[in-house]
């Protein structure tokens, strides 16, 4: 060989700049992962093995420091990432560095009906999540909405499997983009707050099938979802987080999900079912009960000195170690050990601006008498801006959804910006009382001076814009309780009446996660529904008020006139929240949301689906492409969609499907397919909607499968789940 070309090699390999080959394999990139993680485990003593399945810190695991496998961090979820935490306390770290993009509510991002919009709230905040140098991040939540009282509906995508399913796969994919795990929750069958540490789910299998599994099927076998969180609760008696039938039957068996599943935050109770039922990575265990904590007593959990014990005594199979320390390595290859993974980046205004964008496609416009929204500038002089969530800070509160966020805009501070600040004029009108987060609010015994005060204003003025709902206080939208009530909290229907009784020009805008009851709907123009939209609140909200963005969101859930109308609440205390022995019987079965208030003929004050626009949509005729199909066959639907209005805007055109002569009790129709389409004034668009025949099965529990029986069923196509527009039959042989 050369000289010189010997010496340019010599000096190439000590500078590192050529492949060492004695790399192991686990170490070696060009080696596929299951090599990687098959060797690295062949290098692991047991006490290392043990040492990676469970926590060492309140967000953390351990690693294998010995061979250079890092720890795994960890961070909520879903909404932004949430602030650090001290090591091993439930306190903040006060970190400097850690104020995040708050991004909307879920419930928000499900009411886009946008599943594009979700791949970008997956990567934005995918990418605040690895500069924050999170490995998983604790979401997104998929768990049904069955009932308004459920205290972390805000955290999910809303009534519907469908939905859900469409919504969750981009966020997931979005997320993982970056090199960060999303972490799906809570698995299964979490629909409650109230008790939701013991509380035992009894649900048919058809409707666990039909309704509460479907979102999560999608995340595992489309979205390819790397981590999968379990619930609290029971099912059918035994705790989900170490749940035979859920996790080692249905999801690694029939799904086949090759990922961790980790434990929530203390829902593991027992060593041998936590070995032996799936659980991968133990979390949050208290070691003296549920929450209760001993400092660094990370060695007393269920998988930790206990399970090694069992292990070394033969007790327990190795095998069943082995499996999770696969997964667990899996899950670092393809995170915190992929050296291709981007860097991320955090609380940029790229990620305000999506933020921004997803708020104002969700927020839904329920009623808009005479056209009194949009207010246009210069339309009034003098705008009354009444109720606390106008100004109170949204995404404070609310469990482990909370965030310090970089900046959030109130709706007051948006009304500002666009109206100019001399045009508004605020009153609080209400108070929920001062609080550890909100300590400068009012006390509640100021409620009738507020209450006056508001009223005096809203008289003076020449509209007003009225802002209230819930908030993230305990008791409303927050994790660990439920709401009591179906009721607006803190007075504020008696003010909306006393404020309508002065002036007609009154705007109501909800502001929440859940249903609320609407006593005075009749007497109110214009409502919209609006969410815990983060960031960009107020921003997204003065634009829709004001018509720069036509609004274009619609209702992921059913809003019953009252609660006796919904369908888990129908049936008392054995359903929601549980008979004597904490016991939910779900015996409305798979008549969730409008599959009940549809099939039992009890309409809802505003249905599924619903939503308005500042514009008008004509809807053409809707036409199969053939009269018979076979069980192979996609169907494929088509019609056209006219904006005959003078503003642009966006329409949801929703497909829903009815069978004629099921066999079983089948909903009177349910969401099979939806399309969001943009159309400018005048424009018109033709749109094409494929549904796979088999997507019209029930689940046919003594076949234990999908069915889909011969017959005629109809396809209607909808502005909501009650507007339809047209339908066509056709028969399935
Ligand atoms: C919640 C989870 C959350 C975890 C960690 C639990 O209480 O149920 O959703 O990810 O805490 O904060």
């Amino acid at each position: 060989m050369n000289k010189y070309i010997s010496v340019l090699l010599f000096s190439l390999c000590t500078s590192g700049l050529v492949a060492q080959t004695n790399l192991p394999v686990y170490l070696d990139e060009t080696k596929n992962i299951e090599e990687r993680v098959e060797d690295a485990l062949s290098r692991m003593t047991l006490e290392e093995k043990v040492d990676m399945i469970h926590a060492q810190s309140k967000f953390s695991t351990k690693g294998c420091p010995r061979l250079g496998i890092p720890e795994i961090w960890m961070s909520d979820g879903p909404h932004g990432v949430r602030m650090e935490f001290a090591w091993d306390r439930w306190e903040y770290a006060e970190w400097t560095n850690d104020s995040c993009t708050a991004f909307p509510a879920l419930t928000c991002l499900a009411a886009t009906f946008n599943p594009e919009l979700s791949r970008e709230y997956g990567k934005a905040i995918g990418e605040e999540a690895r500069y924050r140098k999170k490995d998983v991040l604790l979401g997104p939540g998929v768990n049904i909405y069955r009932i308004p009282l459920n205290g972390r509906n805000f955290e999910y995508m809303g009534e519907d499997p469908y939905l859900a399913s469409r919504m969750v796969v981009p966020y997931i994919q979005g997320v993982q983009s970056n090199g960060v795990s999303a972490c799906l929750k809570h698995f299964a069958l979490n629909n409650q707050e109230t008790a939701r540490e013991r509380v035992n789910v009894e649900v048919s299998e058809r409707a666990l099938r039909e309704i509460y599994l479907p979102a999560f099927k999608a995340g595992v076998e489309e979205g390819k979802v790397w981590s999968v969180m379990g619930s609290y609760n029971k099912f059918r008696g035994q705790y989900c987080s170490h749940h035979k039938y859920l996790i080692q039957d249905i999801l690694k068996g029939e799904w086949q999900f090759d990922g961790v599943l980790m434990s929530d935050w203390g829902s593991i109770h027992d060593t041998r079912e936590a070995a032996m039922y799936g659980l991968d990575i133990e979390m949050g265990t208290g070691t003296d009960g549920l929450t209760q904590n001993t400092s660094s007593a990370y060695r007393n959990y269920y998988l930790a000195d206990p399970y090694l014990k069992q292990l070394q005594q033969g007790k327990l199979p190795m095998t069943s170690l082995d499996d999770k320390v696969r997964r667990v390595l899996r899950l670092c290859f393809r995170t915190n050990m992929d050296r291709e993974r981007p860097y991320g980046s955090f609380a940029t205004q790229e990620h305000a601006d999506v933020a921004r964008r997803i708020a104002e496609e969700g927020i839904v416009l329920l009623k808009n008498e005479k056209s009194f929204f949009p207010i246009v500038r210069g339309k009034y002089k003098k705008i009354a801006v009444i109720g606390q969530n106008a100004v109170r800070p949204l995404t404070v509160g609310g469990g482990s959804s909370e965030l310090k966020v970089k900046k959030e805009v109130s709706p007051l501070e948006g009304l500002q910006s666009v109206y100019g600040e001399g045009n508004i004029v605020f009153s609080m009108g209400y108070t929920s009382g001062p609080n550890n987060f909100h300590p400068q609010l009012p006390p509640v015994s100021a409620s009738d001076s507020l209450r006056q005060a508001a009223v005096q204003l809203a008289k003076e003025a020449d509209m007003v814009l009225f802002f209230g709902g819930l908030n993230k206080d305990q008791g409303q939208d927050c994790e660990s309780a439920d709401r009591q009530s179906y009721e607006l909290p803190y007075g504020q229907d008696q003010l909306i009446q006393e404020i309508l009784k002065v002036n007609k020009n009154t705007a109501v805008i909800i502001i929440s996660g859940n249903a609320v009851s609407m006593p005075w709907i009749k007497d109110v123009p214009t409502v919209l529904q609006s969410w815990y939209l983060g960031s960009e609140a107020g921003n997204a909200t003065a634009r829709v008020i004001s018509g720069d963005v036509n609004p274009s969101g619609k209702l992921p859930f059913s809003i019953p006139v009252k609660l006796e109308d919904n369908g888990a609440y129908s049936f008392g205390k054995a359903s929601y929240p549980g008979d004597e022995s904490m016991t939910a019987h779900y015996k409305e079965d798979i008549l969730v949301g409008y599959r009940w208030h549809d099939t039992k003929k009890i309409p809802a004050l505003f249905p599924f689906g619903h939503g308005l626009s500042y514009t008008q949509f004509s809807y053409g005729k809707l036409s199969s492409d053939k009269k018979i199909y076979q069980e192979k066959d996609t169907i494929r639907l088509s019609m056209k969609v006219t904006n005959k209005g003078t503003v642009d805007g966006a329409e949801t055109v929703q497909i829903y499907v009815g069978q004629s002569h099921p066999s079983v009790l089948r909903p009177k129709k349910e969401l099979k397919a939806f399309k969001k389409v943009f159309l400018s004034s005048g424009e018109t668009k033709d749109i094409v909607f494929t549904i796979p025949v088999k997507n019209l099965a029930f689940y046919d529990e003594k076949a234990k499968d999908w069915v889909v029986e011969p017959d005629r069923f109809t396809f209607f196509c909808g502005a909501s789940s009650v507007d339809i527009r047209d339908s066509v039959s056709a028969d399935v042989e």
